[in-house]
């Protein structure tokens, strides 16, 4: 587009996004521009379009970006204009207090340290529902693609298939372990399949929706519940005795609470779902506190590493995101694809956008 203008998804208030005209990014020293070629929608960018998680008006929302690189700021080595790049939607520095003392998706970068702070793309910084996006920390983000993986291969690593598969990591899953997940949501699903990657025995999914039950069965789970049949948490108890790790994913007191009383003595809660609200711990789902539990929270890891682990995944054919990306649009009709997305319409599990 002329005159360093771009296109992109501006959120300007709650229910209120507009695909517009905007300044294109040029790049700095330490970042890098690239052109979107490819980018979704996550179930976070809903929260923030129903106002549940805020941020301020005015800016391009999404965090999942698959790219060329159009431009490259000074400092940053190895990379040259046209290469094909993935970057995570978590961009941490690699050098802050909360990078060094390894928790990268907490990093503190330019934004204090803070809960989330890694976590900058359409929440603190402009984000890659546009034309062009500016990477920021750009040497420690820019993970190249290899020639045989399409962009369609890669777009999902980039948030769900990274937080699912860390859901199941951030548990220690064990060889032989049993793992509930409760909802098969796009990161459930992609939890499902880290738990069966991490070598549990049984994998049991949970969800209300038929269409998605089948995808995760799909997506490695053994046995599928859906909570408008059966009393899962009886079911799951029935099956198992109690699991070894039971995975929120989807965020709210019900899933959290079955989550809990589904566990062993021992058992690990390993929570990734964003919360509104309050959230309740009843003494008798959590054997009052002396169950030994363990309860972990999990923000999506990024950085190129991890993107370049995700990509050989799919690579050797371990794991496979293609059959959960449903439906495609153009950034122009990024708004149609928010309604579908959002209202679940036509079987949608994940939406291409292609800038
Ligand atoms: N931790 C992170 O870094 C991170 C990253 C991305 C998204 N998220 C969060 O993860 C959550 C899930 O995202 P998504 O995109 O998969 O969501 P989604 O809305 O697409 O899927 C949610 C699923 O939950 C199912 N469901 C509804 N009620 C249920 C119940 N009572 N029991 C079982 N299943 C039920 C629905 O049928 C649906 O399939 C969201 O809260 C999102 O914000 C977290
Ligand atoms: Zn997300
Ligand atoms: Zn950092």
């Amino acid at each position: 587009m002329a005159n360093g203008m771009m296109k992109a998804n501006v959120f300007h208030g709650v229910n209120d996004i507009r695909v517009e005209e905007v300044d294109r990014p040029r790049a700095t020293v330490g970042t890098a521009v690239i052109r979107v070629t490819l980018t979704t929608i996550c179930g976070t960018d809903l929260h923030i379009l129903r106002g549940e998680y805020p941020v301020k008006p005015g800016l391009i929302i999404g965090h999942e970006p698959v790219g060329v690189i159009e431009e490259l700021g000074d400092g940053i080595t190895g990379y040259t204009v046209g290469d094909r790049v993935l970057v995570g939607a978590i961009t941490p520095c690699g050098q802050c207090l909360g990078c060094l003392s390894g928790h990268l998706s907490q990093c503190g970068s330019g934004q204090g340290y803070k809960a989330a702070g890694g976590w900058q793309f359409g929440n603190t910084i402009h984000g890659a529902q546009a034309e062009y996006l500016l990477v920021p920390n750009a040497q420690a983000n820019l993970a190249k693609i290899p020639d045989d993986l399409t962009d369609e291969q890669v777009v999902l690593l980039a948030d769900i298939a990274s937080t699912g598969f860390s859901g199941a990591e951030s548990a220690g899953v064990r060889i032989g372990d049993c793992v509930v997940v409760f909802a098969q949501g796009p990161i459930g699903l992609c939890a499902t399949a880290g738990a069966k990657l991490m070598g549990a025995s049984l994998v049991i999914g949970v969800d209300a929706d038929a269409k998605r039950l089948e995808m995760s069965s799909r997506m490695g789970a053994d046995v599928t519940l859906n909570i408008r049949e059966v009393d899962v948490v009886h079911e799951v108890m029935r099956l198992t005795g109690g699991v070894d790790v039971a995975i929120e994913a989807l965020g709210t007191q019900e899933t959290f609470e079955s989550c809990l009383r589904c566990l062993r003595p021992g058992g690990t809660l390993s929570s990734l779902g964003v919360y509104s609200g309050k959230l309740q711990l009843p003494y008798d789902a959590f054997a009052a506190g002396l169950g030994d539990h363990r309860i972990v929270t999990t923000l999506c890891p990024g950085g190129k590493e991890r993107m370049r682990r995700l990509m050989n995944m799919v690579r050797s054919r371990r794991f496979d995101p293609t059959p959960l990306l449903t439906h495609w649009f153009p950034l122009d009709d990024t708004v149609a694809a928010y309604k579908l997305f959002a209202e679940r319409q036509d079987g949608v599990l994940k939406v291409a956008i292609r800038p």
